[in-house]
């Protein structure tokens, strides 16, 4: 059953502006330790928090809350695994406040499959999120990345 759909769009300067301004502060505020690593291996890395900006707004929406009842910005975000498994796409996950908001929509023996997909072309970054609700087992993430292609 679908529980929501969240979609942003975030404009890179503004968040660039906000990060001079604001620096360590801003990116404590939003991004979870593993994010910031991931950003700042990239080149550009006002414009990857802008994505991860926009990821974490459309989850939110997703969840029907926006940035309240309790649901922070390191509440919702990505999970980047080990490279080589089988599953190699980030993965979407809650944490306090957005995880008892999503158990709260979950009924018995349920559990949340999410997808999420983000992009930029300057000035802009979006991104949007689709979360699930599945019977518990009977599936181990979005089929597209939690079955491996067959070759070619
Ligand atoms: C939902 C939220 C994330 C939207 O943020 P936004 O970027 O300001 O606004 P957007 O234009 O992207 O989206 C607005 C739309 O989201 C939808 N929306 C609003 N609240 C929502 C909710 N709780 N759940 C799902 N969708 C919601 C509505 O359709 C709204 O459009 P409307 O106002 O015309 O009805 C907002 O509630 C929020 O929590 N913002 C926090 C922003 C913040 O803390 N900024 C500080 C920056 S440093």
């Amino acid at each position: 059953m679908l529980i929501g759909v969240g979609n942003d769009i975030v404009d890179i300067d503004r968040i660039r502006a906000v990060l001079d301004r604001q620096g360590e502060r801003f990116i404590q505020r939003i991004l979870r330790p593993g994010e910031r690593a991931y950003c700042e291996r990239r080149h550009d890395f006002a414009a990857a928090l802008a994505r991860h900006y926009a990821l974490k707004e459309a989850a939110v929406k997703a969840l029907g809350t926006g940035f309240r009842h309790g649901v922070g910005w390191r509440d919702v975000g990505l999970a980047r695994p080990e490279p080589g498994g089988v599953f190699s796409k980030p993965r979407l996950t809650f944490e306090g406040g957005a995880l008892v908001r999503l158990n709260a929509m979950l009924r018995e023996g349920e559990e949340m499959v999410g997808d999420w997909s983000m992009s930029d072309e300057p000035p802009y970054a979006t991104a949007y999120v689709v979360l699930f609700a599945t019977a518990v087992g009977t599936e181990t993430g979005p089929r597209a990345h939690s079955v491996a292609p067959s070759s070619p």
